[in-house]
């Protein structure tokens, strides 16, 4: 018999094998549940959970310290939900006549298709990591040794790369300098003191690595001629001369496609971390404390109310099935959700109906060499244009490794939607031309690819909820509440909307609520 069996056929309740020692208790909590106070009210109640996700799983694991009865029911055959890590074996069909795609990758080289990386401040997320014995490495998001390129521009800097280091220091230094001359000739003398203005020139002489006359000539921050870097004897290195600040200025450079997201953005400062391995290690840790409660392959078509609760009805091997709980999370992405036949009330339709999600992709390039480390020393990180592609990330990971996969787009909204309309093979295609003008090694290293458009993808149908002021006050309302014994969680039930650190929060919240009422319910 096992241990399961025993279970299932005694009516001991979790909280009393827990009692004997017949259990492993639950781990240090990422949650320091529960709200109520007293964790025996769930035993037995059953919950419904739609979507394997991180919010599904999240929510069944915590209900499951909790000692309810869950079961999640999962469309696809993999847990994950938008974490999603493409590898050899990798498949998918994308709808609206999407071709079949099989990953050709070689064992070892991924890349993750969807969430790719955790900033230091997403502390549930980096708790559930520890939790679960997920191993972390960082994620390098920021790289000055990567390349920026305006395609079609005019002037000096059109249709050619130059590192991110060049024209940060550069700017840096020119503005600076100008902000200094401001201040030798007295023009914030109304403003600041004779001895603020000597530490703001201080400053500046530090930001923009100005000489002693507070000029910008240049600095080793932006680099060293290729073949002249410092070395042994009588070789100090040779500095790069800067670029003209006019130059600079009309170089293109200001569109925000451009911009210097990595040093200033809150989410992507460092330190950003990903598992190792891939971040699908974070929903497979989940599903290994899930064990039986996931079913997989299958899709829910309606949704219920019943006088006590919920009844969902879901495929299975093709014929229709029913399940039938006290209470329903539903984690399922509002583009999905839209098309679902239920009683959800007007108002959760309406959100569902107009909550726009991001079109958004990603291409995977195999290559026979990792060339960007080779030959342009660029070790993770992501270089800019304004060319469809709008991105390439190098790999965190694996470095000084023979082959590698870097990721050849990633865009978003009309990019992303021209982009992923077209066939693979065009994406490909696309994905090598536009990134062949940052690095004309792409042609002879290239392998293979897989790509994917977040809005053709089955069961997901979009990158991320996009709210603005007007739909976060019209919509977003809705899905805080419960529907009666429906509740809501996910990314789009958030401030956090893109982030896996969104579906892990509001797992907390449904799991909160559901728990305060449950014991409500008991008191009386
Ligand atoms: N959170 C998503 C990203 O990191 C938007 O790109």
């Amino acid at each position: 018999m096992t241990r399961r069996d025993f279970i299932n056929s005694t009516s001991a309740s979790y909280a009393s094998l827990l009692a004997w020692g017949m259990l492993p208790s639950a781990p240090a909590s990422a949650m320091n549940l529960p709200a109520n106070g007293r964790t025996s009210e769930g035993k037995g109640r059953k919950v419904v959970i739609l979507g394997a996700g991180l919010a599904g799983m999240a929510t069944a694991y915590e209900l499951g310290k909790l000692g309810y009865d869950c079961t999640v029911l999962e469309a696809r055959s993999r847990s994950g939900g938008r974490v999603w890590t493409i590898r050899g074996g990798t498949k998918e069909t994308e709808m609206n006549g999407g071709t079949d795609q099989t990953c050709r990758f070689e064992d070892g080289l991924y890349f993750n298709g969807g969430a790719a990386r955790i900033p230091h401040h997403h502390q549930l997320t980096l708790q559930y990591c520890r939790e679960l014995n997920v191993p972390l490495e960082i994620f390098n998001g920021n790289n000055e040794a990567a390349y920026l390129y305006n395609d079609g521009g005019t002037g000096d800097f059109a249709n050619r790369r130059l590192r991110i280091k060049e024209y940060h220091n550069d700017m840096r230094g020119y503005t600076s300098e100008l902000l200094a001359k401001a201040l030798d000739q007295s023009a914030l003398d109304q403003q600041l003191t004779k001895e603020d203005i000597e530490k703001l020139v201080d400053f500046l002489k530090n930001e923009g690595d100005l000489n002693t006359n507070h000029l910008y000539k240049g600095t080793n921050r932006r680099g060293y001629k290729a073949k002249n870097e410092p070395g042994a004897g009588t070789a100090p290195g040779e500095v790069t001369d800067p670029y003209g600040l006019t130059d600079l200025l009309r170089s293109g450079f200001m569109q925000p496609v451009f911009y210097n997201v990595g040093d200033y953005i809150y989410e992507q400062q460092t330190t950003l971390m990903q598992p190792v391995g891939g971040m699908d290690a974070i929903p497979r840790a989940f599903e290994k404390k899930l064990t039986g409660k996931i079913l997989f392959n299958a899709p829910v078509t309606e949704l219920r109310k019943t006088e006590n609760g919920v009844r969902v009805v879901y495929q299975k091997g093709g014929k229709p099935q029913e399940l039938t709980a006290e209470f329903c999370v539903c984690t399922l992405p509002l583009p999905m959700l839209k098309n679902l036949e239920s009683d959800l009330s007007g108002t959760v339709k309406r959100a569902a109906d107009f909550v726009p999600y991001i079109k958004t992709g990603k291409i995977g390039l195999q290559f026979k060499r990792r060339f960007w480390e080779e030959d342009d020393w660029i070790y993770g990180g992501i270089s800019r244009t304004n060319m469809d592609i709008n991105q390439i990330w190098y790999p965190s990971f694996g470095f000084q490794g023979k082959k590698g996969v870097l990721i050849g787009y990633y865009n978003f909204y009309s990019r992303a939607e021209a982009i992923g309309a077209m066939p693979v093979a065009e994406r490909e295609k696309l994905a090598l031309t536009q990134g062949s003008k940052i690095h004309p090694q792409y042609p002879s290293e290239f392998e293979n690819s897989f790509s994917l458009a977040w809005h053709r993808v089955p069961y997901s149908g979009g990158g991320w909820a996009t709210y603005d002021d007007a739909t976060r006050r019209k919509y977003y309302p809705a899905l805080l509440e419960p529907d009666d014994n429906i509740y809501f969680a996910g990314e789009h039930t958030t401030y956090l909307t893109a982030w896996m650190a969104g579906a892990l929060t509001s797992a907390r919240r449904a799991v909160e609520a559901i728990h305060a009422r449950v014991g409500e319910y008991t008191k009386k």
